[in-house]
């Protein structure tokens, strides 16, 4: 099966993801993730990104779909995927399509005062990537991730600052997407607030229905 995860900042895209794929055996695939990773990596990609992550902004289309075409075309994506933040322009929409289309866009519905709780509680872990939340999904040890030891730490773009450039960005850029997959009757929008099992169980049965 080829999802895409869609939804503001927050919406607990990264955290749904990491629970379906777990369960479906589908890679997840966050391009959030991926330019984290070339960032952390010191790469040229990296070095070209950083300031644009850290203030909110979205990254090129040019450069994010040759990075999703590349991630495409591994042998772990050839039976499915599910895209956690990709497409997020109507450019990249048409290039995904290009590229394999996919059958499901899941819409996380959550409304701007839980997302702002949910991004600036939010920690993640330096090891794994497994992502915490300091109220809701807090680790047994404080500071420190349950799944690998690792520290924990606070993304540079949950600041308040880099938060309002994300949601400005979402409503321009990527809202109207919620319109371009729903008249080619791709959209299935669920409620994405509750915990994250009620939120799975919603997505399976909007999946199954
Ligand atoms: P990206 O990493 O994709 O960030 P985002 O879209 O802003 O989304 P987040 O990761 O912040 O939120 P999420 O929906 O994954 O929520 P999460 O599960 O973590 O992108 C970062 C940057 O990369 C962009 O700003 C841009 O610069 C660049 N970029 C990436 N893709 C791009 C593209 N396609 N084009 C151009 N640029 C691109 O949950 C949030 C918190 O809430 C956590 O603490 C979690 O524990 C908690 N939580 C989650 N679900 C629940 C729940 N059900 N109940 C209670 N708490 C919950
Ligand atoms: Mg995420």
């Amino acid at each position: 099966m080829k999802m895409v995860f869609l939804g503001p900042p927050g919406a607990g895209k990264g955290t749904l993801a990491a629970l379906a794929s777990g369960r479906m055996g589908l890679p997840h695939i966050s391009t959030g993730d991926l330019f984290r990773a070339a960032i952390k990596d010191g790469s040229e990609l990296g070095k070209k990104v950083k300031g644009i992550l850290d203030e909110g902004s979205l990254v090129p289309d040019a450069l994010t779909i040759a990075l999703v075409e590349e991630r495409l075309s591994q042998n772990d994506a050839q039976r499915g995927w599910i895209l956690d933040g990709f497409p997020r322009t109507t450019g990249q929409a048409e290039a995904l399509a290009g590229i394999s289309d996919p059958e499901w866009v899941i819409n996380f519905d959550v409304e701007d005062s839980v997302i702002l709780k949910r991004l600036t509680g939010r920690r993640i872990c330096s090891g794994c990537g497994k992502i915490y939340h300091i109220e809701s999904m807090p680790p047994s040890v404080e500071g420190v991730c349950d799944a690998c030891g690792a520290g924990l730490y606070t993304r540079p773009d949950d600041s308040q600052e880099s938060i309002r450039t994300r949601l400005s960005a979402y409503r321009s850029q990527t809202a109207p997407l919620v319109e371009w997959y729903g008249g080619k009757g791709k959209l299935l929008t669920i409620d994405g607030t509750g915990a994250p099992e009620r939120v799975y169980e919603r997505f399976m049965e909007a999946i199954k229905a």
